[in-house]
């Protein structure tokens, strides 16, 4: 089975967690695509849900597709979050925002009832740490926002390169106006105390470390699919 094909076959599990009348929320991602294609067609065939998009993005695939959509100021409580993953260790932690929608998928999953994860088993790993963390950071005061979070990691023993996302020789921009700094740390032992101490910097308006909020994690492999549960 090629790598799309797994995508499609966790994004077909996770249809089945889809009741009519929900309110959905919908991540990004070429995982989240697989989703939402195989969502539209239920809903061509009846199904009545709302959707609230993570990313421009994943709105413009789901207007051109007719999967229906709301905002959270409309609909400020979902029922499910269907997302994709960076990486996902073994109690469910996660780091995401490799396709830069960080901030409005971590919004859009504290707004959700539950969260599951729809990935490939590529993405399974024993510590969080070797996908680069996404941090993204207001562009006013960049060089010491950089500099607090160089600091904020050496003091809990982590160091290593910090990369400006860049798109077409000059920085992305996030659906927010905001910029995203990659952060090479390796393994990161203590998660929870990394995401406080970037929390703690002004700059820093969102990081990529999703902790407790995923309920479940829907793992394709060649083998099949299971459910991995914190
Ligand atoms: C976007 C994300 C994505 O969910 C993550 O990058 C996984 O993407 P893909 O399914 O393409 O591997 O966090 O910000």
């Amino acid at each position: 089975m090629d790598a799309r094909q797994l995508k499609i076959e966790a994004a077909r599990e996770a249809l089945g967690h889809v009741e009519d009348g929900m309110k959905l929320g919908i991540g990004t991602g070429s995982t989240a695509e697989e989703f939402v294609r195989l969502l539209a067609v239920k809903v061509g065939e009846g199904l009545s849900i709302i959707g609230v998009p993570t990313s421009e993005r994943t709105a413009a695939l789901c207007t051109e597709l007719g999967v229906p959509l709301s905002t959270l100021d409309e609909t400020p409580r979902l029922d499910l979050t269907i997302d994709g993953a960076d990486e996902i260790d073994p109690h469910l932690g996660l780091i995401k925002g490799g396709g830069g929608a960080l901030l409005r998928e971590k919004i859009v999953a504290a707004a959700s009832s539950k969260m599951i994860v729809i990935a490939d088993a590529s993405k399974l790993v024993d510590t969080l740490g070797r996908f680069p963390l996404p941090i993204e950071v207001n562009p006013f005061g960049l060089g010491a926002t950089r500099a607090a979070i160089e600091d904020a990691a050496a003091r809990l023993g982590l160091k290593g390169e910090l990369t400006l996302r860049m798109t077409n020789d000059a920085p992305f921009v996030t659906d927010g106006g905001h910029f995203i700094i990659d952060a090479s740390f390796g393994r990161i032992p203590d998660t929870r105390a990394l995401s406080d101490a970037l929390h703690a910097i002004p700059g820093v308006v969102e990081h990529g470390l999703f902790l407790g909020l995923a309920k479940a994690a829907i793992v394709a492999e060649a083998g099949g699919v299971r459910t991995v549960r914190p």
